[in-house]
């Protein structure tokens, strides 16, 4: 085992090394000088073993089609069972370049013009997206917020499943950005009402490796063998491990005829082999990463409460809704009593930090921001300073 201690308090210059995050925000939000706490990727070095691992790949000087190997799979075969408990085969570790890519292929591929497929905002923007671009219809149960927490309408969601017409839920689990980690209860619920109504559930895990201490990531297919008859699970280790440039995911299918179609779409858009050097980043990354991570998600646990405790103590009008997964802080800015434009432009043009506004992620999200808390801590500090200052001078 890696005893060595990881320094995530140290800053890597990331401006000028082609990052969506820090050189695309003053572009994006036509404002300079931004600090960036919005995409989801980190400002933290990827685990030691991951990077030798690429070195060795890239010292071979070839770099043709590849394949996910027998070592590959089963190194995220042991990931699933030793950091979640759940046992599963070989056969059902199907590709993507990207958990976005999949829903898309996933919404085209499982449903027809017509279908409706159901969503729970506030919710990552791109749930909404992949099926409007499939033009399917939209059906939302919106997540409840009741005394500083988040949780799941059973009774309007069996109303809503109960439409012949909804075939599919995209749930998020743990959830962007509200941060709940779905307890067993939640997502036996869940099964049982999509199982009755005959709704496919695709589940989104892509923060399952990212949940604090007390909590337990459930994998929706491991609840039962029912769930697994009725669901699709999406995973990857590049938000766990920090490689999402290298776009590697694994969709997890336990079902054979739901896996065919989903094979044939990759097949019919030619997606079914990995970037060479991601495979390699992954495989080392499930293999020596373990350690890494969960220093990583020590050092992230206290990004959050220092940002929860700042707020407490200096901007009592914003809370930081409780994070139990994903790095990504949901903060409650609506006792500054803003419309979503202005709270917009108090951050970005008086603060001078690039948030996702919560608007982004459904009406639900408005009054709302999300803070990227995957970064050295002295940024956080800055961000908070700068927020501070934004405020009194409203
Ligand atoms: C819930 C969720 N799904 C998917 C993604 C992106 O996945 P990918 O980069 O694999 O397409 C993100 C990134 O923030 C996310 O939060």
């Amino acid at each position: 085992m890696n005893s060595k201690e990881y320094d995530f308090d140290e800053i890597i210059e990331r401006k000028g090394s082609a990052s969506v995050k820090w050189d695309e925000a003053d572009r994006i939000f036509h404002t300079e000088g931004l600090l960036p706490m919005w995409v989801a990727d980190m400002d933290f070095r990827v685990p030691d073993e991951v990077t030798a691992a690429l070195r060795n790949r890239v010292d071979h000087g070839i770099y043709g089609y590849s394949l996910r190997s027998e070592s590959y799979l089963a190194a995220v075969q042991r990931w699933m069972s030793a950091r979640h408990g759940w046992e599963i085969e070989r056969e059902w570790i199907c590709h993507s370049p990207g958990v976005v890519t999949a829903l898309n292929l996933i919404v085209d591929g499982f449903t027809e013009p017509g279908d409706k497929v159901l969503i729970q905002p506030p919710v990552y923007p791109p749930f909404r997206k992949s099926a409007r671009n499939q033009a399917r219809d939209l059906v939302t149960n919106p997540l409840v917020y009741d005394q500083g927490k988040y949780t799941m309408d059973f009774a309007d969601l069996e109303r809503k499943m109960s439409d012949p017409s909804v075939k599919m839920m995209i749930l998020c689990s743990p959830h962007n950005p509200v941060g709940r980690v779905w307890t067993k209860a939640e997502l036996s619920q869940v099964s049982q009402l999509s199982l009755k109504h005959h709704v496919l559930v695709v589940c989104d895990e892509i923060h399952g490796d990212l949940v604090f201490s007390g909590k337990k990531q459930i994998p929706f297919a491991g609840l039962s063998e029912e769930a697994a008859s009725h669901s699709i699970i999406c995973t990857a280790p590049s938000k766990t491990f920090n490689i999402a440039g290298l776009q590697i995911s694994n969709i997890i299918i336990p079902d054979p005829a739901l896996r065919r179609i989903y094979l044939d779409q990759l097949q019919r858009f030619s997606l079914n082999e990995p970037n060479a050097l991601g495979a390699v980043a992954a495989e080392a990354a499930y293999r020596g990463g373990g350690e890494w991570l969960d220093q990583c998600l020590d050092y992230i646990k206290r990004n959050a409460d220092y940002v929860a405790d700042f707020l407490r103590s200096r901007i009592p009008e914003l809370t930081m809704v409780p994070l139990e997964g994903t790095y990504l802080g949901w903060i409650d800015c609506r006792k500054l009593g803003l419309d979503k434009i202005q709270l917009q432009n108090l951050m970005l043009k008086k603060a001078k930090i690039a948030f996702n506004q919560g608007y982004t992620f459904g009406d639900e999200g408005g009054g709302f921001v999300r803070v990227n808390l995957a970064c050295p801590r002295s940024l956080i500090k800055q961000a908070m300073g700068r927020m501070l200052q934004a405020i009194q001078n409203l």
